[in-house]
């Protein structure tokens, strides 16, 4: 089992990240003195698959646990269902000295830290991620929140885990569009990272036919690049870079997931995303074409054809435009070095946009 340090001074965590070291919990639970009652709020498909083992292993350490199921999706992470939660705390007379635990998807996590974050003004909130982008990615940083109708994550709080808890055993269940969608936040890493590009290269196969060591040691590198980084910029207030890096892939991403009504899941949309950043960084010149080559090549060997002729390049460029918060892109110099900038031309993006269209 490995342990991964965030440091954030009062706010330090440890990731535990293995594979079958769901027994662990109880002892790690005790020794960090999390609290003996405990709210566990999933999504009914992990309800389905993992919930008995969870309940039956923090039965060992908690008195007392209430189950929150909510419905899976993007669609509902929204101030709706938050809300739903929120009266379900209430009518279990649930304080903020409880334990909430986010047991899923990166969409649970979101909702879960949101209602963390808010009920009874902040309670201590612990992150079991099951899916592969959760556990690469959004269980670690506390960047919580509820899309808003018109954007996406408008509403939010940073709310830092106690404690993340990463069993890749979990993963032997997920479904291959769930693998890919947590490759388009493994490939992120890529683009950062020389090694972390060469072991995705080396390993794309194994990692779509669910070899679950393959698996710990991608999450274990990608982990271990964002633990550092939150370290040192937590709110991503660093222009320079720091944490906002890692929204490679996400201004289009964001805006394409919206524009599919959420048809389009967060990973598959990053993917294209990188495309599309890629693309740019090719045309304004400053990627250098070898890496543009290796890394266009590694985003073609994912099978995922998202039929991107379905979507207005006037709808995409409109969206982007009308939020600001989106307004910045993050392109590849060469792998391993990234720059952000929002001084990209209008005509650059919409030539761009009307190239990647065409797959
Ligand atoms: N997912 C981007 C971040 O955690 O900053």
């Amino acid at each position: 089992m490995h342990v991964i340090p965030v440091e954030l001074g009062t706010r330090s965590y440890p990731i535990f990240l293995g594979c079958n070291i769901i027994d662990r919990l109880p002892k790690i639970y005790r020794s960090l003195k999390l609290p003996l009652r405990a709210v566990i709020v999933c999504d009914a498909n992990v309800a389905r698959l993992h919930l008995k083992v969870l309940v039956s292993t923090l039965r060992q350490c908690t008195v007392a646990t209430t189950i929150i199921t909510v419905p899976a999706g993007e669609k509902h992470k929204s101030l709706e269902t938050a809300n739903k939660i929120y009266s379900e705390l209430i009518k279990h007379r649930h304080t903020r000295t409880d334990a909430l635990i986010a047991f899923g998807s990166g969409v649970t996590g979101d909702l879960a830290g949101f209602v963390a974050a808010t009920f009874r003004r902040g309670m201590p909130f612990i992150q079991i991620p099951t899916t592969l982008l959760a556990q690469v990615e959004s269980a670690i940083g506390g960047k919580t929140g509820v899309n808003h109708p018109s954007s996406k994550n408008a509403v939010g709080a940073f709310h830092q885990p106690k404690l993340v808890f990463s069993d890749v055993q979990f993963l032997s269940t997920l479904s291959r569009r769930e693998i890919i969608c947590g490759l388009g936040e493994a490939i992120k890493y890529g683009y950062l990272d020389k090694k972390v590009f060469a072991f995705l290269d080396r390993h794309i196969e194994d990692i779509l036919r669910k070899d679950l060591d393959i698996l710990e040691e991608v999450v274990l590198r990608c982990n271990a690049m964002k633990a550092t980084m939150i370290s040192e910029d937590e709110r991503e207030t660093d222009t320079t870079g720091g944490r906002a890096v890692l929204n490679l892939g996400h201004t289009l991403g964001q805006a394409l997931e919206v524009l599919s009504n959420f048809r389009l899941h967060h990973g598959e949309a990053v993917l294209i995303g990188l495309r599309w950043e890629l693309l740019i960084a090719q045309r304004v010149g400053i990627v250098q074409e070898k890496d543009f080559a290796r890394l266009w090549r590694l985003l073609s060997r994912i099978p995922f054809k998202p039929g991107l002729q379905r979507f207005s390049r006037a709808a995409l460029l409109k969206h982007l435009y009308s939020d600001n918060t989106k307004a910045r892109f993050v392109l590849p110099r060469s792998i391993g070095d990234v720059i952000t900038t929002a001084s990209i031309d209008k005509k650059v993006m919409s030539s761009t946009l009307k190239e990647l269209l065409k797959h």
